[in-house]
């Protein structure tokens, strides 16, 4: 059993704080949850650094709304996904990164980029995994008929979305509903527990054994 400790902290006000850089590609509301978790002091840490592979993902707006530092990387200034990935690291470490934060990010991230933050890096995805990898999940689960599905926060690992499982949260498939209706209603959930996975980590309640996450009581 490992004991998952937050990489570099810092203190504000007696609490111990972590650096948060996120990743992203889109339109980021995943990451104005975890601004607004942040901001209403639900999270123990900052994000240090905005990271997008896209120049016009409105994501860095949203972070930029809140002065928090952006950076675009152009991947077709790169050799390979490890040489893009080494910049990313670089200036995550530059900010003292302790979590790594998959935010709609639309890249799959290098064996040497997650080796560096292994069990630090952390991604949703809008499906009960392991059901429905990869993507266009929310059709995928209309088209297979199911009448349950939802979303995932997982550990990433060097798989499809098959890292270990943090935290999950079911969502009814209604008969009428479209990719884009089911989408709405997973994503409300998503804005809940991407926050409240990453204050588990912040808080270094998170362990680890095998594939399995298990969750530590709060000690006061
Ligand atoms: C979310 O559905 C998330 O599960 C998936 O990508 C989407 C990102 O949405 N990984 P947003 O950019 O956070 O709005």
């Amino acid at each position: 059993m490992t004991n998952l400790v937050p990489g570099t902290k810092f203190v504000i006000k007696e609490k111990i704080m972590i650096n948060i850089g996120i990743l992203v590609s889109g339109s980021g509301t995943n990451l104005q949850a975890i601004i607004e978790a942040i901001e209403a002091g639900k999270i123990d840490g900052k994000i240090c650094i905005v990271i997008s592979d896209n120049p016009d993902a409105y994501a860095i707006k949203r972070a930029k709304k809140h002065n928090i530092e952006t950076q675009y990387i152009n991947y077709k200034e790169f050799n390979n996904r490890e040489e893009y990935d080494k910049r990313i690291v670089s200036l995550l470490k530059g900010k003292d990164c302790g979590l790594v934060v998959l935010a709609g990010y639309m890249k799959l991230l290098s064996p040497y980029f997650i080796n560096i933050y292994k069990n630090k890096i952390m991604n949703i995805h809008p499906a009960l995994l392991p059901a429905f990898p990869g993507l266009h999940v929310q059709k995928k689960a209309i088209d297979h008929g199911v009448k349950i599905t939802g979303c995932t926060v997982h550990f990433v690992d060097e798989g499809l979305d098959s890292g270990p499982i943090i935290l999950q949260k079911a969502v009814e498939v209604k008969e009428d509903d479209s990719e884009e209706t089911l989408a709405k209603r997973i994503l409300k959930e998503e804005h809940k527990i991407y926050p409240r996975a990453i204050q588990l980590f912040a808080q270094g309640r998170l362990t680890i054994n095998g594939r399995k996450v298990f969750i530590k009581e709060r000690q006061n």
